[in-house]
């Protein structure tokens, strides 16, 4: 769990072993935009980080590996923060090859990437030398082409922006920041749909994380029940606002007739 190196912007620490997380800070977010190197026999990177960080992402890649050494760059979704460099990286890593979703492939980086991307099904697992990266399809969790990835060793759990939180400093926390967490990611990305998320949730806590790693903040160690509790009760406790917010509309009434604000609207709502 060593530190490997930190630089002004980009940081690199190995949060388990053969898996460095890699961190820019983003100043606009008060966050990190993380990335995950992945070592071994086919180096993986997950998540490129931003164009603008690119120079500083490669350089401490460069002090675990040589960067253009990469075999796989998976994109959890396409936004700037996960793949806004991918062509940096593939310009200089002549062998690397990207996957991403099928949706993220076809709608976005078959025209973004200036190499084919292959798109990943969801359980597919992806065999990345000694490792295997299993998917786990998450549309609209967060974005509509989103995949997550449990790495099936260490059973690291890469989560995109679900359970993000501020901050950059640690690369580990074991302290809870389960209702930060939700309150950042509602913040941030609104009202994540119950279904989805809920289906997500089941399928990341079966597969019986060690950590999860978001793109954003820290990665989670300790006791991770907090951070499925507190998600499942965001989308829970607005399922049960919803009846009430609908039993509780204006009801038409003597006075409404006789209000001179807006009658028809009244009238629309009955
Ligand atoms: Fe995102
Ligand atoms: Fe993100």
């Amino acid at each position: 769990m060593a530190d490997h190196a930190t630089d002004r912007r980009t940081a690199i620490a190995e949060v388990a072993p053969g898996i460095h997380r890699l961190s820019s800070y983003h100043e606009p977010w008060r966050s990190s935009i993380n990335g995950y190197l992945l070592t071994g026999t086919e180096p993986t990177l997950i998540s490129t980080g931003m164009r603008s960080h690119f120079d500083d992402t490669w350089n401490a890649i460069a002090r675990v590996l040589d960067p253009s050494t990469l075999r796989w760059i998976v994109i959890l979704h396409f936004e700037a923060d996960e793949c806004g460099a991918l062509n940096e990286f593939l310009a200089r890593a002549p062998h690397a090859e990207t996957l991403a979703s099928m949706r993220a492939a076809m709608a976005s980086l078959a025209d973004f990437a200036v190499r084919p991307v292959r798109g990943v099904g969801d359980g597919e697992a992806i065999a990345a030398g000694e490792r295997t990266l299993r998917v786990i399809d998450a549309p609209y969790v967060h974005a509509w082409d989103g995949i997550m990835l449990v790495e099936e060793r260490t059973q690291i759990a890469f989560t995109g922006d679900l359970f993000l939180q501020p901050g950059h400093l640690d690369a580990i926390i074991r302290d809870d920041r389960s209702s930060l967490s939700v309150q950042l990611y509602r913040t941030f990305y609104g009202t994540p749909p119950e279904v989805p998320l809920q289906r997500v949730l089941d399928r990341v806590e079966a597969s019986a994380p060690t950590l999860l790693a978001p793109g954003h903040g820290s990665v989670l160690a300790g006791n991770l029940a907090p951070y499925y509790r507190a998600y499942r009760q965001s989308v829970s406790a607005l399922a049960a606002l919803r009846p009430l917010a609908e039993g509780t509309r204006p009801r038409r009434s003597v006075d409404d007739d006789a209000s001179p604000r807006a009658p028809s609207l009244n009238r629309e709502r009955d």
